[in-house]
């Protein structure tokens, strides 16, 4: 079996997601926002690549049904409801709606991952359960990809370090798992920072670019492991949350 890491959405190949169990990990903050807007019962978040396709598709919605949200540079797009901070997705703020969700890089990274057998959302808040998913899937015999959604589509530390984790707890009990080098690395960079967030958020750039543009307070929601235990799934274009018959 095999436990693939591929860093940024920019190289990804249809082969390297199709027929696999896919983990999408942007840890700021794209990942951590969609698990707590669905925890907060959003009907489902649906990504797209730019703010133009977010404003041509709400139009085939009644204005009341969704929320439009998403960034550029961190920042909210002008005339969105939401942007990309968690604290934003608040129950009372997105219950029962759509989400259609524009960010730089995740949203990029999850429909590089349309092809997958099946496609999660992963981060630090919802570690275990997504863990379990995998690890199931490695079970039956089906090989797993973390996409890491990265800054400016390439290479970021604290995606590389939650991926570092997800491999180093998929390998932990099985010698016959074969790893590329990307999933080697993130087996340091995990080994660096394992539970020193604090460390993790001085060191990585994008940590300290949020703490700049006034987001420090999402650095503790995006760092708090299991806060929000459910298992986002991208399949047919939108997020839902996995039922309770599929939890494992
Ligand atoms: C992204 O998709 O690049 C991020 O989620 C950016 C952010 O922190 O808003």
């Amino acid at each position: 079996m095999r436990v693939d890491v591929y860093f940024g959405a920019a190289g990804i190949a249809p082969a390297d997601v199709h027929g696999r169990e896919v983990a999408v990990v942007d840890v700021l903050r794209a990942s951590t926002t969609i698990a707590v807007a669905l925890s907060n019962g959003a009907r489902n978040v649906i990504p797209f690549d730019s703010a133009d396709e977010v404003i041509t598709r709400a139009k085939s919605f009644e204005r009341g049904e969704i929320l439009l949200a998403g960034e550029r540079k961190m920042v909210a797009v002008p005339g969105f409801d939401l942007g990309n901070s968690p604290r934003e997705f608040t129950r009372d703020v997105v219950e029962g709606k759509s989400i259609l969700f524009t960010t730089t890089n995740g949203t990029a990274a999850l429909i590089a991952a349309q092809g997958a057998r099946e496609a999660l959302v992963a981060s630090y808040v919802n570690f275990s359960p997504v863990l379990a998913t995998l690890r199931a899937a490695l079970r039956t015999g089906t090989d797993v990809a973390i996409i890491c959604a990265g800054r400016d589509r390439q290479f970021s530390l604290e995606d590389a370090a939650c991926a570092g984790r997800y491999v180093k707890a998929l390998t932990a009990r099985s010698a016959d798992v074969a790893l590329n080098d990307a999933a080697q690395a993130t087996l340091l960079v995990e080994k660096r920072y394992a539970n020193a967030f604090p460390r993790l958020f001085r060191e990585a750039e994008h940590a300290r670019a949020m703490a700049d543009a006034g987001f420090a307070d999402d650095l503790a929601i995006c760092a708090d492991v299991d806060a929000y235990p459910i298992i986002p799934v991208y399949s047919e274009r939108q997020i839902t949350r996995l039922g309770p018959e599929r939890e494992r």
